[in-house]
């Protein structure tokens, strides 16, 4: 009987500005198998002190900085789709990247760029969702991980998570745990997408 034929696998390219935590549950869980047949094929920061940089590089994951300060959106996203590009990258996961997606970016990779967000969207989009979330005095509150499209924190919904919204909460202790879910879901979702993706391409 013929071996079956070796899935390729997915190549993912992940874009920070910041702490790069997010990018580090992604890393950890195509090592322990949670997100199967996936590599990361590149870490860009748009941002050259962002501290994602430095873990990215301790996991001997190339990274790339691509400074956004002075230059034109357009400009500055065509110059990452074309490190994206040149790295054959399949999937685009916004960890935590703080700049708004040009429509060329977009178009680049339709349907190929995932952002999580830390709010039960649509509720919360944009800066802040969780000091909104307590503004609002909601008593539950999340992450998301959805699609990007040309709106803010907009596009179709992948996957959610809820937590709970603490009498005593502050912006800080909201922020730990629903960053803690974070973590748990960027990877469950990942992985979901990757199996429709798979399923299209088969
Ligand atoms: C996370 O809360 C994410 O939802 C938001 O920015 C934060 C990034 O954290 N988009 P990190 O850089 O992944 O640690």
């Amino acid at each position: 009987m013929a071996d079956a034929k070796p899935s390729k696998r997915a190549r993912i390219g992940i874009l920070i500005s910041g702490w790069g935590s997010n990018m580090v549950a992604l890393v950890d869980a195509i090592g322990d198998g949670r997100i199967p047949n996936a590599e990361i094929a590149v870490v860009i920061s748009d941002q050259p002190e962002a501290r994602g940089l430095v873990k990215a590089r301790d996991r001997g994951i190339e990274t790339v900085v691509i400074k956004r300060s002075g230059r034109r959106r357009e400009e500055h996203d065509r110059e990452i789709v074309a490190a994206l590009r040149n790295r054959q990258v399949d999937l685009v996961c916004l960890a935590g990247y703080m700049r708004v997606l040009s429509g060329e970016f977009l178009k680049a990779f339709p349907r190929r760029i995932l952002n999580i967000h830390p709010s039960l969207l649509p509720l919360f989009p944009g800066l802040d969702a969780q000091k909104q979330a307590l503004d609002n005095g909601i008593k539950v509150s999340g992450c998301t991980v959805h699609f990007v499209d040309e709106t803010l924190d907009g596009g179709p919904i992948i996957a959610q998570r809820v937590v709970p919204v603490l009498d005593d909460d502050t912006v800080e202790s909201l922020s730990v745990r629903i960053l803690a879910e974070e973590h748990r879901l960027y990877p469950e979702a990942v992985r979901m997408v990757l199996e429709q993706i798979a399923c299209f391409d088969a």
